[in-house]
């Protein structure tokens, strides 16, 4: 089938875009245990790009499995799927010339790897938030830990099922050392060069 499918090209292109909104477009990924921030570190950048003027959209797990994704599991191969399906949807909208924040546990190395080959390298910022399995599981602001303890949530990531740690991400937050402030505000300071924002 593929190839017979035949791409049109359009008048309007990503430069186009990116020109208009005076700002580039990329993907910032958090990876991290469930519980380990991802989602409230990413929350405080975007309300600081959006601040900036900067167009943004955030993607998270627990809604995307809601809609887009309700059809998958944990399993490996399942979340294979959900990384790729959202890498897929991050991609269209690097390409509408957004700032995307998308705060998923993607535990596999092999999958974060496949972020970066849909959406390009250049286009790729990993953001690890490193918080100890204790320490999410002190916190368990959704109480699946003590489910997952209970046997009732299989394959839960930390306890049942495996954390591949990025060996090498763009930038690493200690949860248990920095604050929400403190790390949004080391994640603007490093995405600032790359943002090229009022570019011409
Ligand atoms: S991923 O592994 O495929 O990237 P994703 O980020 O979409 O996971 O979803 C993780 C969220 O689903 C967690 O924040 C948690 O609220 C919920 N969840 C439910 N069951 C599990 C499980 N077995 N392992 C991890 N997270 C789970």
């Amino acid at each position: 089938m593929k190839k017979n499918i035949i791409p049109h090209s359009y008048n309007i292109s990503l430069q186009d875009r990116r020109k208009e909104n005076k700002h580039n477009s990329f993907l910032l990924w958090f990876t991290g245990l469930s519980g380990s921030g991802k989602s409230t570190i990413a929350n405080s950048v975007e309300y600081k790009l959006h601040k900036l003027g900067v167009k943004t959209y955030a993607l998270d797990g627990d809604n995307i499995r809601k809609g887009i994704n309700e059809d998958l599991t944990f399993s490996p191969e399942d979340r294979k799927e959900n990384i790729r399906r959202i890498s897929e949807v991050s991609s269209l909208m690097i390409d509408a010339g957004l700032v995307v924040l998308a705060a998923f546990v993607s535990p596999y190395k092999k999958d974060r790897d496949n972020i970066k080959r849909i959406v390009k390298d250049v286009n790729f910022v990993e953001i690890y938030i490193n918080t100890s399995v204790e320490e999410c599981e002190r916190r368990d602001v959704k109480g699946l830990y003590a489910k997952a303890r209970a046997g009732e949530i299989k394959n839960m990531t930390g306890i049942s099922a495996p954390y591949e740690a990025p060996e090498n991400p763009d930038i690493e937050i200690k949860t248990e050392q920095e604050s929400v402030e403190e790390s949004a505000i080391k994640i603007i300071k490093y995405i600032t060069p790359k943002l090229k924002l009022n570019h011409e």
